[in-house]
């Protein structure tokens, strides 16, 4: 069975080969295009808010065919404790897949554990593997190939950033990371990443990140769980928002990347997002043929 619970489930060859599909999904769109998920049942299971997320999965699990089940955290048995083995276990018996967006990364492997059926994640606190497929396709779309770009994250180390170096070591990238000290990414997958022979590296000054930069990325300083940490995060990150002077110093062709949700003011200033040099809205758009890529590897169907 495959789950798909972060990039390193596909290699670097599945997920070059994920990305070409995702490029196929986006030209077939205006086609009538094949059902390859008809007569299946997708429940996408959100313990945290969502916006590009559900929306991606329900519409490409609707556009492959299939049926898409959203079931809300707060308003189902789990809000209310039902351990998430219970709830593997009877999703596992109705329906042919699942994607689950939590907080703690052990929720999904229990969800993995029990399921019986493909496991997707959605986002946890670790990871963000299904927005990287995006930010990937984004980048090879606009800006070629992307093993020759420099890429720089500025920002807190947290899931996006995690992923980020994931991909760095299943791709061979060139990342450098600007995370003040104390919100420095996982040492793990840092470690893990080099050994794949990334050229990783962690500064603690944005300028340091940007210098020279193809492509930047950040995210929210406070990811959802955070919020009362909110206030001492917005001390810490003073002089991390990516603004013009900051995108300047970057190569003229740089694009910006930002997951979204965006704080303008805070990570990434009005001018930059609305900016020439941001790819946001792409990006956002990649969400959708992204996830049917990925839904129809874990179903194990013809893209
Ligand atoms: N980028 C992203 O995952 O957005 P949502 O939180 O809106 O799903
Ligand atoms: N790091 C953010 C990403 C949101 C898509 C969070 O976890 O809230």
């Amino acid at each position: 069975m495959r789950h798909f619970s972060e990039l390193s489930d596909l290699g670097p060859a599945g997920l070059v080969a994920m990305l070409d599909a995702s490029d196929k999904h986006l030209r077939d769109r205006s086609s009538n295009c094949a059902r390859p998920l008809a007569r299946k049942n997708i429940a996408l299971v959100f313990e945290k808010a969502s916006t590009r997320t559900r929306l991606s999965l329900e519409v490409a699990v609707a556009e492959l065919g299939g049926h898409p089940i959203v079931i809300a955290g707060a308003t189902s048995q789990l809000g209310r404790g039902e351990p998430i083995a219970d709830t593997a276990r009877v999703l596992g018996r109705m329906v042919n897949a699942i994607t689950f967006r939590t907080s703690g990364h052990d929720r999904l492997l229990q969800m993995m554990q029990f399921a019986g059926v493909p496991v997707l994640n959605a986002l946890t606190d670790d990871s963000h593997p299904m927005q990287l497929l995006a930010d990937l396709m984004t980048v090879r779309r606009v800006s070629g190939d992307l093993s020759r770009l420099r890429y720089a994250w500025i920002g807190d180390g947290n899931n996006m950033a995690n992923s980020w170096i994931e991909a760095a070591g299943l791709l061979g990238l060139e990342l450098r990371l600007a995370c003040p000290e104390g919100y420095d990414p996982s040492p793990r997958e840092l470690a893990r990443a080099r050994e794949r022979g990334a050229r990783i590296e962690v500064v603690r000054r944005p300028e340091a990140a940007a210098e020279g930069a193809d492509v930047i990325s950040t995210d929210v300083f406070s990811s959802m769980g955070q919020e009362a940490e909110a206030e001492a995060r917005r001390r810490a990150f003073l002089g991390f928002c990516v603004d013009e002077e900051l995108v300047a110093r970057a190569n003229p062709t740089v694009i910006v990347l930002h997951c979204l949700p965006a704080h303008r003011g805070e990570e990434i200033s009005a001018a930059v997002l609305e900016g020439p040099r941001s790819v946001v809205w792409e990006q956002a758009e990649a969400r959708l043929h992204t996830a049917k890529a990925a839904l129809c590897w874990a179903l194990g169907v013809d893209d």
